[in-house]
């Protein structure tokens, strides 16, 4: 065990060497993180959400929340241990962190601890991309620190803000990626699926709500609905013009209020373990999204011991799990990842069209990575698009 810890570690100080060495000496062009998601020959495009890692210095960082048995042998390490396993398991196309990637008031040097964190995934050449939780700014950077040093590591998509709205919009990370369809398809030039990171901001700064938490601001939702119009256009547009809207998956971390609506009994799959800690305050970006309708489902974290996900008006409204060791979390329950999968329906002459369905399900950081609460979140069929079957 101590070996094996030893191993991690030394792979750990290698990855931060080669991620600082890659920073100092040859900065990745600008082209080469630009891109593009697309989906594969396959027909699918894979996301793991690693919700909640809390990373603070790595080996001498204890496990919360754990076995009696197993504190001895638990740190840091084990979250980086997870994260290897469950992206050799899954091989996603893309890795989202959803916020309190560092437990920032633990973490000495938040440089050194987002680079560890995200060490196995910066490791593995998959496009990934993260978000701000309400932890991750209490250690040495400010919000606006922590993405501008986020957006710099390799392999990442992450972006402070869109140039378009970084005049007006509010928070640290707000941004959208486009997934085009398979290549050599009808649709490879077009984004089919369309993903929004939103900065749901930390503790509120309003005196009469001070210490409770954050929301998603006015000016978030005015650029997630101008965006969502501008694909639209870009959907419905030539060459090859598509119906409706493409769908769209949102991730953040605190939770909406909405997320109340849900127990372990009309959850549509997963359990609520603790209360939901959104802000004591609606700000509306839940109807912001029903009524715009092409996000299909909202992914977030934050409640840890709660994984379910349950559907309201036409939304999914989905927790990842906690993932991180140095989260509270609840002992012998596993810590745990949220994969999604996003499929083509296949048209005639064996190519791939537009989206057909939207499944998930988690994996457990158990001996066997075992998979349980696969279900189908959305199908296209089923709400009204026609989807071509020949
Ligand atoms: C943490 O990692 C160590 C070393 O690999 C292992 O022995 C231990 O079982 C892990 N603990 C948990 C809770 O997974
Ligand atoms: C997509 O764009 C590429 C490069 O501009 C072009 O060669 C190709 O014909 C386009 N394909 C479709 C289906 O529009
Ligand atoms: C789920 O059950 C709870 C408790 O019975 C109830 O308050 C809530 O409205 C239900 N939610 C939905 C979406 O039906
Ligand atoms: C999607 O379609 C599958 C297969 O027809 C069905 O079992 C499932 O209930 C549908 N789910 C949703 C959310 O529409």
């Amino acid at each position: 065990m101590a070996n094996n810890q030893r191993k991690i570690s030394l792979l750990v100080s290698f990855l931060f060497s080669v991620s600082l060495s890659c920073l100092c000496l040859s900065p990745i062009p600008a082209s080469a993180r630009r891109q593009e998601l697309r989906f594969g020959a396959n027909g699918e495009f894979k996301i793991l959400q690693v919700a909640d890692m809390h990373f603070a210095n790595g080996a001498t960082t204890p496990c919360l929340d754990v076995l009696p048995s197993q504190i001895a042998h638990c740190s840091d390490l084990n979250t980086t241990t997870f994260m290897s396993r469950v992206i050799a398991a899954e091989k996603p196309d893309l890795i989202v962190f959803t916020g309190d990637n560092i437990f920032g008031s633990d973490a000495k040097d938040a440089v050194k601890s987002l680079n560890a964190a995200f060490a196995p995934a910066i490791e593995s050449k998959i496009p990934w991309v993260a978000v701000l939780g309400n932890h991750d700014q209490e250690s040495t950077l400010t919000r606006q620190g922590l993405m501008n040093h986020i957006v710099k590591l390799p392999n990442t998509l992450s972006q402070v803000n869109p140039p378009e709205a970084a005049h007006y919009i509010d928070g640290f990370g707000n941004y959208n990626l486009k997934v085009h369809g398979a290549a050599d398809s009808n649709l490879q030039n077009k984004s089919i699926l369309n993903l929004y990171f939103l900065d749901s901001g930390d503790y509120s700064s309003v005196p009469s709500l001070k210490s409770k938490y954050d929301w998603v601001k006015t000016s978030q939702q005015f650029w997630f609905d101008r965006t969502s119009k501008r694909l639209q256009k870009e959907y419905n547009a030539k060459p090859n013009p598509q119906q409706g809207k493409a769908p769209g998956l949102a991730y953040f971390h605190i939770p909406l209020p909405e997320f109340w609506s849900f127990d372990s009994k009309n959850a549509t799959k997963g359990v609520r373990q603790e209360g939901t800690s959104a802000a004591c305050t609606n700000s509306g970006f839940f109807t912001t999204l029903v009524a715009r309708g092409d996000v299909k489902s909202v992914f977030v974290g934050h409640d840890h011991t709660n994984d379910f996900c349950g559907e309201l008006k036409g939304l999914n409204l989905c927790y990842g799990g906690g993932f991180g060791y140095h989260a509270y979390g609840k002992a012998g329950w596993e810590r745990r990842a949220r994969v999604v999968v996003v499929d083509l329906n296949k048209k005639r002459k064996d190519t791939w069209g537009d989206v057909k369905s939207i499944r998930t399900w988690k994996r457990l950081d158990d001996k066997h990575l075992s998979v349980i609460d696969s279900q189908v979140l959305w199908n296209s069929s089923a709400n009204g698009l026609v989807a071509p079957r020949l």
